[in-house]
């Protein structure tokens, strides 16, 4: 376990979401924020200017931000950047001396995330992963109504994430395999694989059966004659231990009804969540479902009263409390371990085994 700070000085590498990352540290009385990097100098001047940075604290380089943690007093750095400079940048903020909030999907595979793990415990560093989803105040609700044993046990769910035309632009990381590891599954699955797994007490995954398709990005991509090389769509059945199963799709086109679909469905013995998106936007609605006096009863969880901290909060208080944080390494890997069997499945046509 890493040792308590009384205060973090954090950095900030990537300046895509990592921007979203800088708002919560900024938001945080714990935190101070002693450094930012991007290539992107356009980017990381402007984002300089928004939080006051002077240009020592500006890097264009992972190596030169790293050079100078020493100098700058970092205690921590956020890793925002794309999915293939996860693990190795990871390893080497860890190998200075940093913890490391990474983004999600933790890693292109889970050798990439087991060597993360082994570097994290060999620096005695914290290694959280931002599975963002499991942070809103209405999905830890949810969460402390399946811990209590409202659902009892848990035997099935079914998650989705669907997007009508949501491919990210052709030519960039996200639709490059060697630089993404995949598609929607890894990019938009992640988040709703990991809700779920989470909402079920966190089941070891045994084996997937999953296929993937790629019509509308494919034919999209060779019509502008961009690089494509990854699915549009995946769909995946996946068993844990214990005899618990999940289904799971997730696509960035498709010809469906919403333009953003998003759904968690959590079956127990004794009860049952819902939720799901509306407006095709980022607010939810849920509810949980049980028999009562007889009755089958409907109610609707609006959020937790106890505090409910983002992500980024959560990692600052997991450095200063000395505690893991809220979303661990270890679950970025068991998500990571479905990531892998559901390509693996998919390329071979069949059900594949997870090894534990
Ligand atoms: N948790 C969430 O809700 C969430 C949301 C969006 C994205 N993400 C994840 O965050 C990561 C980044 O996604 P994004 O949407 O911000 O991508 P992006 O392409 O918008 O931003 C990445 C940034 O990294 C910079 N960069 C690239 N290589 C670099 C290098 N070697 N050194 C320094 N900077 C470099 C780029 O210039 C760019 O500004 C991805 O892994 C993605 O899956 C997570």
């Amino acid at each position: 376990m890493a040792r308590k700070l009384t205060h973090v000085r954090v950095g900030v590498i990537g300046l895509g979401i990592g921007r979203a990352h800088l708002k919560g540290y900024a938001e945080h009385p714990g935190c101070t924020i002693a450094a930012i990097c991007d290539t992107d100098e356009n980017r990381l001047a402007a984002q300089a200017a928004e939080s006051q940075l002077d240009a020592s604290r500006c890097f264009t380089s992972v190596r030169a931000l790293l050079k100078a943690a020493r100098a700058l007093r970092l205690d921590a750095v956020s890793v925002a950047l794309p999915n293939a400079l996860h693990a190795p940048v990871t390893i080497q903020a860890l190998g200075a001396g940093l913890h490391v909030l990474g983004e999600k999907p933790m890693a292109m595979n889970t050798g990439e995330a087991r060597r993360m793990i082994a570097a994290a415990r060999k620096a005695r560093k914290t290694l959280g992963i931002n599975l963002s989803f499991r942070f809103t105040p209405q999905s830890r609700a949810l969460k402390d109504i399946v811990d209590a044993g409202k659902l009892g046990r848990v035997y099935y769910a079914h998650t989705r994430w669907w997007r009508q035309r949501g491919l990210p632009g052709f030519g960039g990381w996200f639709g490059t395999k060697r630089l993404s590891g995949g598609g929607p599954i890894i990019d938009l699955g992640v988040h709703r694989m990991d809700l779920a797994m989470w909402l079920m007490g966190g089941p070891q995954p045994v084996a997937v059966s999953a296929a993937t398709y790629d019509p509308i990005g494919s034919r999209l991509a060779r019509e502008q004659k961009k690089a494509f090389d990854v699915e549009d769509l995946g769909a995946a059945f996946v068993r844990f231990a214990g005899g618990a199963t999940l289904s799971l799709e997730a696509s960035w086109a498709g010809f469906m009804g919403k333009n953003e679909d998003m759904v968690t469905e959590i079956l127990g013995e004794t009860g049952g969540i819902v939720q799901r998106n509306f407006g095709e936007g980022y607010d939810f609605e849920a509810r949980v479902f049980s028999e009562e006096g007889g009755a089958l009863v409907e109610t609707v969880v609006k959020r937790r009263l106890a505090p409910a901290p983002s992500p980024y909060a959560d990692f600052v208080d997991a450095l200063l409390e000395g505690r893991p944080p809220l979303a661990t390494a270890e679950d970025g890997l068991k998500v990571q371990q479905v990531l892998d069997a559901i390509y693996r499945s998919a390329a071979l046509g069949r059900e594949v085994r997870i090894r534990a």
